[in-house]
């Protein structure tokens, strides 16, 4: 399929000769830095500077005589000079945002050709505004501007650095290093230009002078400037040199996270150092990366250019808006301290300083920006059970009937690309699927719905109406010069491209999902019932470079791969989710998964990590990468339970079920060569285990969607590691196995290791800590602390914060949708003080009716009362007391608490509540101004007390009140 050249050839056996064969063969596949010309050029100016640390200085410089106050004085224009090339013209434009977000861009003015400007375009929600009364002050040498909590920008001059400072700490300094170069566009010399000998020696001497500190900046060769090869693959570059490099630096930070995809821990190691597994900057360059390592630098399938930095006392994030390839090494320069640099291909420099100081104001600040994650169907939060393949109507039948004979719950059947005919996708292979509609029908009797692959590559074939339609509309992706349609090979052969860059490609593509609209093909062959997997969308293609596009492919208004690759992925996904709402009579909430995505993906569904492996690390590792995920804006995360290769064996797979049940996307697939796998072919104990492990996701499906709800509107992680949550322990910064579940004070920490029967968990704060199925007492430690659980294959170490009350519906149903008007408990952790709070939000699940107020939204507080110890437990409602958020209050506007949805669930009620952590056993628990209840009392630890063992558990039976109403109960001493 592929020629090596021969130069990959002896890297690749250098390479071999030195370093596990696995990743040997990664390495023949995908470049490291030292394989990419302008990686290659960034690191080189880096280590020249290091070497000329004393004399070097940044050759870029603002000219304080252009500078240009906008009419709100909050943003300033102004034009940057490179020392080395004095006729070359650079501008510069820095922003202030009302929330305090300071954005830096930088562009080449009036050069030989255009960098690619439009990577906001799709990442962004919409133009931010900017502040009407932070003003900056113009200095001589710097420009200046204070706001906020003591925060001050600062601009400084010669050399061009910007720096963020709070409380007159340095947190955020751009180019500090002098890292910061523009390749400006230039002519191909045919020959090096000779220096002409001049009359005056004065002159030559100028002109010596700036070639050598040109050569001392940009290095001695022109390396890969023009043309580049890689594994047999030649690159046009028909632009020349246009890479941009970027120190960002972190003083006063020591941890970064983010700037997923990649397999590693969430806070992320230095790159610079010795260790020859992370000697290389992590890449982000969206790639299909067979069998992947579990730790590596390597780019994935996604590409988020998010980065946070964190200390004990402040969190800020940097987000660098650009869509070509990105390599970004991160060194720990000392214990306090972190250092950056950014190398991209192309682009111009587009970079958002978001001040923080708190993690949750950076997630507000860029969810300002991108967006958040929609409310997804309620349905999509439950088990979804996926395999390549389910081979014909009658096997998803089967599979189904398997499901139901062993009881365990399932929402969502999943077919592969094996459905298609010929591998194109939304033709049904008739002879294995003679009946698509009715299985999708069975499938929807029970209130389940099918996700069905859709991937972007498409079979060249006359036959094929999708193919057909993209030809005549001309929005394909074209090879390399612009005029014809690239060619490439996948899983259908022969394949091409819609350029979903054109937009005329939105509508049509929207249009094949809508049986509605009558002038084009669309899929009458599908029900509303049946969602969409988009795959591949990197793109992967199996005969190009790096199984990849070449970059110098063509795009919609003539802008190469190279400038748009990780930006490629995410608006398929956009315009999937479109059709898949337009095409019903009524608007229903959509779901696509996408396995590429970009900055903003998560405004059009899940994504999960892609092709992982049935093994331990595979496991521990998917679990920090969905981590890194929802911290960068994508909460809707997961990996494949059970991995996708290889088969593994039943303690691993049911451990996996815990780490995909505690996920926020709960998927089990496995790859085409496996056996087959589905949790009712395990024999006991597993099977068992895994049943109780799917109803448990099942009972805690109220709290994910409250969890859901609050990520829609505030940008908030579903999954939350320590240092979101506690921001101010250091001990938990680099803790990334362990972590909390939205604000229900759930906290868990899956088993990810074999043969373990205890679990050591840390515990931030001095609060009691409930396990979830004993209520066994642990109490923390203000400095931190660890305690033991058990964790036996049936146990999963998960813990009630004290001071939490969580909603939950125990009665074990089939699939999500039969739970509609199922009754809730609650279960009361009380805290040191007696006191708890939590929150449940409910509404149709499917519709955009929430958005007009339809919804259910409550809080319950147990408080007890100043002398004496009587509880109070009550229930009120949230949407109206108006403590809504501005994206919120749209829809709090219209709300009313008998809206029609808050009626449908007028009946459904409290069946029981759990108290847990009560001092004594109470005198009596009734309604408030009502009946005396039933109730159950078991002596057992306090929560304020300073003993462990379990906790005391009061059990008040079917207390008799609705779950949409208010109401209190009073538990007396
Ligand atoms: C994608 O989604 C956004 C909303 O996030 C929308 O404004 C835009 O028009 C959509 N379409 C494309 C092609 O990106
Ligand atoms: C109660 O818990 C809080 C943390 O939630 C802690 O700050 C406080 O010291 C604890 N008080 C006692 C008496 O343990």
């Amino acid at each position: 399929m592929k020629v090596l050249g021969t130069s990959a050839l002896t890297s690749t056996l250098v390479l071999l000769s030195i370093l596990p064969q696995t990743l040997a063969v990664k390495a023949g596949d995908f470049r490291t830095c030292s394989q990419s010309g302008f990686c290659r050029r960034g690191r080189a100016l880096a280590s020249r500077a290091k070497e000329g640390i004393a004399s070097w200085r940044s050759p870029y410089s603002v000219d304080p005589s252009t500078l240009s106050l906008s009419p709100e004085q909050s943003s300033f224009a102004a034009a940057v000079t490179s020392s080395l090339y004095p006729d070359v013209k650079f501008s510069l434009e820095v922003r202030l945002h009302e929330d305090g977000v300071a954005r830096v861009r930088m562009d080449e003015v009036d050069g030989l050709k255009k960098r690619y400007d439009e990577a906001a375009r799709w990442a962004l929600v919409a133009e931010p505004q900017v502040s009407q009364d932070i003003k900056w002050t113009i200095g001589k040498t710097d420009a200046r501007v204070a706001y906020g909590k003591g925060f001050e920008l600062l601009v400084e001059f010669a050399p061009l650095r910007v720096v963020l400072r709070k409380g007159g700490k340095e947190q955020v300094v751009v180019n500090g290093r002098g890292l910061l170069h523009m390749e400006h566009f230039r002519q191909k010399a045919e020959e090096p230009a000779p220096v002409e000998p001049s009359e005056e020696g004065s002159d030559e001497q100028t002109v010596l002078k700036v070639e050598n500190v040109r050569a001392w900046f940009e290095g001695e060769s022109e390396d890969a400037y023009w043309e580049e090869s890689f594994s047999g693959w030649t690159d046009s570059k028909p632009k020349g040199p246009e890479s941009l490099s970027l120190d960002i630096d972190f003083p006063n930070h020591a941890h970064v996270y983010g700037i997923p995809q990649h397999a590693t821990s969430l806070s992320l190691p230095t790159t610079t150092g010795e260790d020859p597994f992370f000697n290389d900057p992590y890449r982000l360059y969206n790639a299909d990366v067979f069998e992947y390592v579990a730790s590596a630098t390597t780019s994935l399938y996604g590409s988020i250019p998010l980065m946070h930095a964190h200390s004990a006392d402040s969190t800020v994030g940097v987000f660098h808006v650009v869509g070509s390839e990105t390599w970004i090494d991160v060194a720990h320069s000392s214990a306090k301290s972190t250092e950056t640099q950014w190398i991209s291909e192309s682009g111009i420099l587009d970079l958002f300083i978001l001040p923080g100081p708190t993690p949750a104001d950076v997630f507000a600040q860029y969810a300002r920006l991108t967006g958040t994650a929609p409310l997804p169907a309620h349905w999509a939060l439950g088990y979804h059970q996926c395999r390549w393949n389910y081979v014909s109507t009658d096997d998803v039948r089967g599979v189904q009937k398997r499901f139901d004979e062993e009881d365990m719950p399932v929402d969502v059947f999943w077919l592969d690309i094996e459905y298609s005919e010929g591998h194109k996708y939304f033709m049904w292979d008739k002879k294995s699927f003679p009946d698509p509609v009715d299985m999708m029908n069975d499938v929807a009797a029970v209130g389940r719905k099918m996700v069905v692959i859709v991937d972007p590559h498409i079979k060249r074939s006359d036959d094929y109406p999708v193919y057909k339609l993209a030809q005549e509309l001309d929005v394909l992706v074209k090879q390399k010069g612009g005029e014809t349609d690239y060619d490439g090979w996948c899983w259908p052969g022969s394949s091409v491209w819609v350029d979903f860059f054109n937009p005329k490609s939105w509508a049509f593509w929207s249009s094949l999902f809508n049986p509605k609209q009558g002038s084009q093909w669309s899929w009458t062959d599908s029900t509303e019932d049946v969602y969409i997997w988009n795959d591949m969308n990197e793109p992967s293609v199996f005969n190009g470079p790096e199984i990849t596009m070449p970059k110098d492919n063509v795009h919609y208004g003539g802008w190469e791969h190279r400038d748009i690759h990780n930006i490629n992925g995410m608006i398929l996904p956009n315009v999937t989710a479109r059709g898949l709402v337009e095409r019903g009579e009524i608007a229903k909430r959509p779901f696509v998964l996408t396995r590429s995505f970009f900055a903003g993906s998560q405004r059009y569904g899940a994504m999960w990590t892609g092709d992982n492996l049935g093994t331990w690390e595979h496991m521990a590792v998917g679990l920090k990468m969905t981590l890194a995920n929802s911290i960068a804006g994508m909460p809707f995360t997961g990996s494949d339970v059970g991995g996708f290769f290889g088969n593994p064996e039943p303690e691993m797979l049911v451990r996996w079920y815990h780490v995909g049940a505690f996920a926020p996307f709960f998927r089990a697939h496995a790859h085409l060569d496996t056996k087959r796998r589905e949790p009712y072919l395990l024999d006991e104990p597993y099977k068992g285990i895994v049943r109780d492990i799917l109803r448990l996701r099942y009972s805690m499906l109220p709290i994910w969607y409250t969890a859901f709800r609050e990520t829609s509107v505030t940008g908030l992680p579903i999954i939350r590691p320590h240092y979101v949550v506690f921001p101010n322990d250091p001990n938990g910064f680099a803790l990334d196995d362990q972590y909390f579940i939205g604000s229900s004070g759930l906290l868990v920490k899956p088993v990810t290791r074999p043969d373990v029967t205890e679990e050591t968990v840390y515990l931030p704060e001095n609060q009691v800590y409930y396990d979830y199925f004993t209520n066994q007492a642990y109490r923390g430690a203000a400095k931190g602390k660890n305690i033991v659980v058990p964790a036996a294959l049936h146990q999963i170490p998960l813990l009630i914060r004290g001071g939490s009350i969580l909603p939950t519906r125990e009665r074990p149903r089939r699939a999500s949708s039969l739970m509609k008007n199922d009754p809730f408990t609650l279960r009361v952790a009380l805290d040191n003080k007696s006191r708890a709070r939590g929150e449940l939000y409910l509404d149709d699940g499917v519709t955009f009716s929430h958005k007009d107020g339809q919804i259910v939204w409550r809080e319950f507080v147990a408080e007890k009362e100043k002398k004496g110890k009587t509880v109070r437990l009550s229930s009120r409602d949230l949407a109206g007391a108006n403590t809504a958020t501005a994206v919120e209050s749209v829809a709090l506007a219209t709300y009313d608490p008998q809206n029609s949805f808050a009626r449908s669930i007028g009946g459904v009620r409290v069946e029981k509540i759990v108290v847990v952590g009560l001092i004594s056993k109470p005198s009596s628990v009734s309604v408030e101004g009502g009946s005396q209840l039933q109730w159950e009392y078991v002596a057992g630890v306090a929560a304020g007390e300073k003993k462990e063992g379990v906790a005391s558990v009061l059990t008040i039976k079917d207390p008799r009140v609705d779950v949409a109403s208010d109401w209190a109960i009073v538990i007396k001493a």
